[in-house]
């Protein structure tokens, strides 16, 4: 193989966006080892380059070290979604700090650069809207989300200490709502469960007044993002989302439109510490990557539709 090759380590490469920036950089021709311990991953994201010879996947559960020679980390390893992730909160929490510090220890070890896949969620309910990267955030410690914004917060923590005391290489994207194909049907979050809801001629439901804003990005306007950040000069921390702002309720009128006007939104009591307002402002990804999204909410829709509408209904 000529060393010319970038090796990536893709940890949750077999998730949501993992298995998306995996066929990005397969398509550049670089090899990837994918990594997963298949707790939100599935082997079917990336089947498409099994037999590839720049490709391998690694049943692996970053909360133990792995030795392994690459050049660059893109470490996803966590899961994303409230429902899964307050599956088993310790669990959780130990995949951020324990996954981030063995990811860190390889870093260091065989001098490659990691990017970590941190979140919005570091800002917590914010008390600044929309929130740029200066803002340090508002979230409840011992709240039922905290195993994961605080998993995520003292995952960056470590980041900026190896940076410090060995000079690792780091960058860190705080990525925001994504959506697109492969999500989870049963993950909870909102994109995934108004399709889900809809194709199966279900009532929508809204928690609280549906008036909380999210704004959703489209995972390949995400990837690119990554890839930009990974590759440029800038460490972060970094905001990567689409500021396009939409009510919950808007989202949710837009899928049923789309799928079956008929359908009815029903409102549901708000889960503990549910964000309000959630919006990020992208100045610095602007500046130093050169990077916006560019895919609409309704551009972005289509193809997460049809692929939902192809695993619930003609699988
Ligand atoms: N999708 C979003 O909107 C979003 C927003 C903010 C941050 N992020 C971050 O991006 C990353 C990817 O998110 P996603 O949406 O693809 O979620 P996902 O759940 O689809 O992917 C996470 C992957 O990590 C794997 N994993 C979980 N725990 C692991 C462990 N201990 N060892 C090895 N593998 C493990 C899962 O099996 C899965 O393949 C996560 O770190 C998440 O926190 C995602």
């Amino acid at each position: 193989m000529p060393a010319s090759i970038t090796r990536n380590l893709v940890t949750g490469g077999a998730g949501f966006v993992g298995s998306h920036l995996i066929d990005r950089l397969m398509q550049a021709g670089e090899e990837v080892i994918c990594l997963d311990n298949f707790f939100t991953g599935r082997k079917q994201n990336v089947a498409q380059w099994h037999n590839h010879p720049n490709f391998e996947l690694i049943r692996h559960d970053v909360t133990d070290p792995i030795r392994l020679e690459v050049d660059r980390i893109w470490h996803l390893a966590c899961p994303a979604s409230p429902v899964h992730y307050q599956f088993n909160p310790i669990k959780t929490a130990k995949t951020s700090f324990l996954g981030t510090y063995n990811m860190l220890g390889l870093a260091r070890r065989v001098g490659a650069r990691l990017l970590l896949a941190s979140t919005s969620e570091v800002y917590g309910d914010p008390l600044v809207h929309p929130q740029p990267e200066s803002y340090r955030g508002n979230v409840n410690t011992h709240g039922i989300r905290a195993c994961y914004d605080e998993g995520k917060r003292v995952a960056e923590t470590l980041c900026f200490d190896y940076q410090r005391m060995h000079g690792t290489e780091i960058r860190i994207a705080r990525i925001f709502n994504t959506y697109g194909p492969r999500m989870l049907p049963d993950d909870g979050r909102v994109v995934s469960n108004f399709i889900v809801q809809a194709l199966r001629g279900e009532p929508l439901t809204l928690y609280g007044d549906g008036l909380q804003t999210r704004s959703f990005c489209y995972v390949d306007d995400l990837v690119e993002g990554l890839i930009r950040l990974m590759n440029g000069e800038h460490t972060g921390p970094i905001n990567l989302g689409n500021p396009g702002e939409f009510t919950i309720r808007q989202l949710a009128e837009r899928v049923r439109d789309r799928i079956n006007p008929s359908l009815e939104l029903i409102c549901e009591p708000l889960p503990e510490d549910d964000p309000l307002q959630r919006q990020p402002v992208i100045d610095l990804a602007r500046q130093q990557l050169g990077w916006e999204p560019g895919i609409s909410l309704d551009q972005g829709l289509e193809p997460t539709i049809a692929d939902f509408r192809q695993r619930l209904i003609d699988p």
